[in-house]
């Protein structure tokens, strides 16, 4: 399963791409890696809040649904803990991203100027 989450990682994040053993460190460490044919996504609990550390779908995928049905699936099983906020991290200039997270109730908290090579990092936060 690993190689394939790490396929996908690729085809999202050409620039950055992940290795099977960065995954096995965040497996290590807490995270919950969850996948599918075409997408995945990697949170972790601390206490009673959670991170989405990453989510992405194939490219030939997209707009079908899947990161919303992911995030809701995380979502009820945040809740099935007792977790009252999820955070996220996202590049200011991911507009996709953006608006997936918009679309589902998520909102600006803060912001880390030139964060991701000189584009600033928008931290969003939703109460479950
Ligand atoms: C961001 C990403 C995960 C979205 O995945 P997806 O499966 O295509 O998203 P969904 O089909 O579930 O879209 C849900 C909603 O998000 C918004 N959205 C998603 N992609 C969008 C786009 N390209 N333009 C505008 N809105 C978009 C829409 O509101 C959409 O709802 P709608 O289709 O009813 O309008 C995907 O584009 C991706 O993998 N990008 C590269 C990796 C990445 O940037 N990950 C996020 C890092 S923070």
């Amino acid at each position: 399963m690993l190689n394939k989450i790490v396929e996908l990682h690729k085809q999202c994040f050409p620039d950055k791409p992940w290795s099977e053993s960065d995954f096995m460190e965040l497996k290590k460490s807490g995270c919950e890696i969850v996948a599918s044919e075409n997408g995945f996504i990697v949170w972790r609990v601390v206490a009673d809040q959670a991170e989405i550390i990453t989510i992405g779908v194939a490219p030939n995928a997209r707009r079908s649904g899947i990161a919303e049905s992911m995030i809701l699936l995380m979502e009820q099983e945040l809740k099935k803990q007792s977790v009252v906020n999820v955070f996220l991290e996202v590049s200011e200039a991911n507009c996709p991203a953006k608006k997936l997270y918009e679309k589902l109730g998520f909102l600006v908290v803060g912001k880390r100027p030139k964060y991701y090579d000189g584009t600033d990092a928008i931290i969003m936060s939703k109460t479950l």
